[in-house]
């Protein structure tokens, strides 16, 4: 995308998000901590009020629509492991371009918010599995694998640099197991994710800039 196009497409988000906060504004059900997250919750579901169910730490976990789709075009006709599917968001845009997905998530009640919201969707290729990915990565089987693991609650971003260890699953331990079953490895990681650490694994990747608003919310590892 050229930088222009870039710049008209964050300005109509931020046109959306300021229409949205003028005219459907809502105090936060999760306390005012997580008000920044409800104001955004269009852009995290653009079909939000038709039932969405979210608990608190999916929705400050939650890939926006948006983005999710940027990651899920890079998997299109692929089967995908959504390794930490939380409440559906990055398994919702996989399920509109791959032909089947495995939504796995340690937490049974996000997992079946998660399957609601893909109700919503209308996506019914979609296999969810409560568990610990750790311990169900050897027993699936698909092309890929995206993981999506917590980055140890809202307080990240004060953090100056975001390294493996910082994931609340070890995520040198995560890629490692990956790679042994899965032929391609996708990492979503906070903008100020450390990269040198990567070249312990001698695997070549790609790196996908997520913007919102004109701003990287986000970076995602296709390791090749
Ligand atoms: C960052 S959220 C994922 C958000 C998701 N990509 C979305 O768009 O909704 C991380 C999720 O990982 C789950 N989780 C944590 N440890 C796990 C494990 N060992 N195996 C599977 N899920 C786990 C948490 O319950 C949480 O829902």
């Amino acid at each position: 995308m050229s930088r222009l196009s870039e710049m008209v497409v964050a300005l109509a988000e931020k046109l959306r998000y300021r229409w949205n906060l003028l005219v459907r504004y809502q105090d936060a059900p999760f306390g005012p901590e997580l008000q920044e997250a409800w104001n955004h919750r269009y852009e995290l579901f653009s079909r939000f009020d038709e039932g969405i169910q979210t608990d608190a730490i999916g929705l400050y976990s939650v890939t926006p629509e948006k983005t999710a789709k940027e990651i899920a075009d890079r998997l299109k006709g692929l089967t995908v492991v959504d390794a930490f599917c939380g409440i559906g968001g990055n398994t919702i845009a996989f399920a509109a371009v791959c032909p089947k997905v495995y939504a796995v998530d340690l937490d049974k009640q996000r997992l079946s918010k998660a399957r609601h919201n893909a109700g919503i969707y209308n996506r019914s290729n979609i296999e969810f599995i409560a568990g610990d990915f750790l311990q169900l990565a050897s027993t699936l089987t698909a092309d890929a694998v995206y993981l999506d693991p917590p980055w140890g609650g809202p307080s990240f971003r004060h953090k100056p640099a975001f390294y493996l260890n910082d994931f609340s699953q070890d995520g040198r331990q995560l890629l490692e197991l990956s790679f042994r079953h899965f032929r391609l490895v996708v990492l979503r990681v906070p903008e100020q994710f450390v990269f040198d650490e990567l070249n312990q694994f001698g695997r070549p990747y790609e790196v996908q800039d997520n913007l919102l608003h004109g701003r990287v919310i986000s970076k995602t590892i296709y390791f090749v």
